[in-house]
């Protein structure tokens, strides 16, 4: 996807902010319905993703501060995101581990691509502010990514619909976001 100028009331840094502040929050409750499962049948996975969820954390609130600091606005996307991400986490983990790492290598291979794109147009707008917050946040989501690769989630040719389906709503979410 392509970021351009907004033609609308808010302008697309704001716009970007804010979608990737509703994503945090999607993350946030991706990781937290996983938690939930792994806890009675994973449990040697809990402690991952608890540290995914305190980096989600962590970039809901830098995301937060930078959008106040501009007086921006909370996206219209954000509970869906929230739902959206809970009920992916949830399906995911009914699949088991392997389950799991591919819902977390989907969502995260849209996000970091993503994040490129937003980086590109922020530079092209001399908007450093902006720049510097998405780009705080990128080395985390790669990471995150690279993890769910690492323990299979990439490849496995069983959990190509999943991880098509996964894709799918977040790449979706996200251009909802930004219109
Ligand atoms: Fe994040
Ligand atoms: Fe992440």
């Amino acid at each position: 996807m392509k970021y351009k100028d907004s033609k609308g009331s808010l302008d697309t840094p704001k716009k970007i902010l804010k979608v990737n502040h509703a994503g945090e929050f999607g993350a946030i409750n991706i990781y937290r319905s996983q938690i939930l499962v792994s806890r009675i049948f994973m449990r040697d996975l809990v402690p991952l993703l608890e540290s995914f969820l305190a980096d989600e954390k962590r970039h809901l609130q830098i995301f937060w501060t930078e959008i106040q600091s501009r007086n921006g606005v909370k996206c219209k996307s954000f509970w869906l995101c929230g739902l959206g991400g809970y009920f992916m986490g949830f399906v995911s983990e009914l699949l088991g581990k392997k389950g799991i790492m591919a819902c977390t290598w989907a969502v995260e291979s849209v996000v970091v691509n993503h994040l490129n794109t937003q980086l590109t147009y922020l530079e092209s707008k001399s908007d450093r502010a902006a720049y510097h917050t998405v780009a705080a946040i990128l080395e985390d989501e790669k990471n995150h990514r690279d993890i769910g690769s690492e323990h299979g989630g990439a490849n496995n040719i069983w959990y190509s619909p999943l991880r098509f389906a996964i894709s799918l709503f977040t790449d979706g979410v996200i251009r909802f976001g930004m219109r």
